[in-house]
């Protein structure tokens, strides 16, 4: 074998159990999270049509996804994100279902984007969506949720970029630009590509004013809600669907804020998203230590629409694990250890092992944890590991002892040790401290 056919694919990663712990622990979060505002979860392929999964993706998405045809000759792709395969089965198997719709998932994606940090291939999302209400309270439970699922982490210092693609649209369409076109326009302002994006919306037709305005716009960011609003207003001044745009907006902000809650927003007219499907309100998240959005969303209310499942309004977050988990670490938050003990039994010679095996399993039926010695080592080069593993307790047979219905029981710790009967096991392990209090 070729030896850098020994290491994972580029873009993969192997997670070792200090990151597999680390991101369990996020997906722990995420499920009550899911539980406390009612959203279930769903179990989608990580296999689907093609067709699906690129129809509303956007052209830079479209270009990385891992397209292959299956031995039946069918073209599939693994999924690049959930909200195309949730979308799917809102307009299939849950067409008649009462709304609103929560649905939770949580699960690998692919996409062939260059590896760099927090960058992968493969990677890992908690997916929110809120489906059949195009209601500004929709919007804003889906921010509430992602500020306190952020907050839950114990992140500090985040922000919540947020816009509305309906005021560019609005403007865009009030110009006769195409959908199409405003397609490109957004993908050139997803990657910051702001002239890219004003020459391209001048080759498509927008006027003078117009390009004068979008010009305007893009330069418009900031803290401060009330500045950013009225800037906006002023731009948007004769392009009605760009106003009431901004309407919508102004609900869901204002709505949170009166409900008094905090949430550090960043507003910036130009921001837009790589995908396609996105009508409304649109956002993500950063904390500073990182330059790559940490969690993304929006209202996409023609989606549903679109793969034959009636007007269907929805809006959705989906959480990037692995980039929470880059930010946690920058930010030094480490996951609360388990205090839960673990035995390791170490039998004193070989025709102990089967008295060790009959003793683990008895500690195991008690829900201890416990494992057996089987290196063959030394009492002391066991008890060394042991201490290396962060085991609590060794559990030690010698024959004497066994033959007096007795184990010898070290509590790591406080280093001392004590001669038990074997029926007393799980309760000293379990409720008992050290002779010496520990
Ligand atoms: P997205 O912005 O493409 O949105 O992805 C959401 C999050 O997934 C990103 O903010 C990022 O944290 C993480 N992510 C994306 N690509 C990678 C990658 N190559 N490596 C590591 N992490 C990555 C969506 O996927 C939408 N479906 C979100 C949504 C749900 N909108 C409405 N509902």
């Amino acid at each position: 074998m070729r030896r850098d056919m020994l290491q994972p694919v580029r873009g993969m990663r192997d997670l070792m159990p200090e990151e597999a712990s680390m991101l369990r622990f996020i997906e722990g979060n995420a499920r009550r999270l899911a539980e406390l505002y009612g959203y279930e979860e769903v179990i989608t392929p990580i296999i689907e049509h093609y067709e699906l999964l690129a129809a509303k993706i956007g052209e830079e998405n479209k270009k990385r996804m891992y397209v292959f045809e299956d031995l039946g000759g069918r073209k599939v792709a693994l999924r690049p994100e959930f909200t195309a395969s949730i979308a799917r089965l809102v307009a299939t198997k849950m067409a008649t279902a009462p709304k609103p719709i929560r649905l939770f998932s949580f699960g690998s994606l692919y996409r062939y984007d260059e590896p760099q940090l927090g960058r992968y291939r493969e990677f890992w999302q908690a997916n929110y969506e809120l489906i059949g209400s195009g209601r500004p309270e929709a919007d804003a439970e889906i921010l509430l949720l992602t500020n306190d699922f952020l907050k839950g982490l114990g992140l500090r210092n985040y922000i919540i970029k947020v816009n509305h693609v309906g005021i560019l649209r609005g403007i865009l369409g009030g110009e006769g630009i195409s959908e199409d076109g405003q397609n490109t326009i957004m993908q050139a302002l997803d990657k910051k590509n702001w002239d890219e994006a004003i020459n391209l919306a001048e080759r498509l037709g927008a006027s003078e004013r117009c390009i004068r305005i979008l010009g305007y716009l893009i330069d418009i960011r900031g803290y401060d809600k009330s500045e950013f609003i009225s800037k906006v207003e002023e731009a948007v001044k004769g392009y009605p669907e760009a106003v009431s745009a901004l309407t919508n907006f102004k609900e869901i902000i204002n709505l949170l804020e009166k409900a008094g809650v905090k949430i550090q927003f960043y507003f910036e007219a130009g921001f837009a998203r790589g995908l396609e499907y996105y009508t409304g309100m649109i956002f993500e998240a950063y904390v500073p230590e990182l330059d790559i959005a940490i969690c993304g969303g929006g209202r996409y209310d023609k989606l549903i629409e679109s793969f034959g499942g009636g007007m269907v309004p929805a809006v959705g977050v989906a959480f990037g694990v692995d980039r929470m988990m880059l930010a946690m670490e920058k930010q030094s938050i480490s996951i609360p250890g388990s205090q839960k003990e673990k035995v390791l039994v170490i039998p004193l010679s070989n025709e102990l092992l089967a008295e060790a095996i009959r003793l683990v399993s008895v500690l195991r039926e008690n829900g201890i944890p416990s494992e057996i010695e089987v290196m063959g080592r030394t009492l002391s080069r066991a008890l060394s590991d042991a201490s290396r593993r962060n085991i609590t307790h060794a559990v030690i047979i010698g024959l004497k002892e066994k033959s007096e219905g007795k184990v010898v029981l070290r509590y790591m710790g406080d280093k001392v040790q004590e001669e038990i009967r074997i029926e007393d096991l799980p309760v000293k392990i379990r409720f008992k401290s050290s002779p010496h209090g520990g």
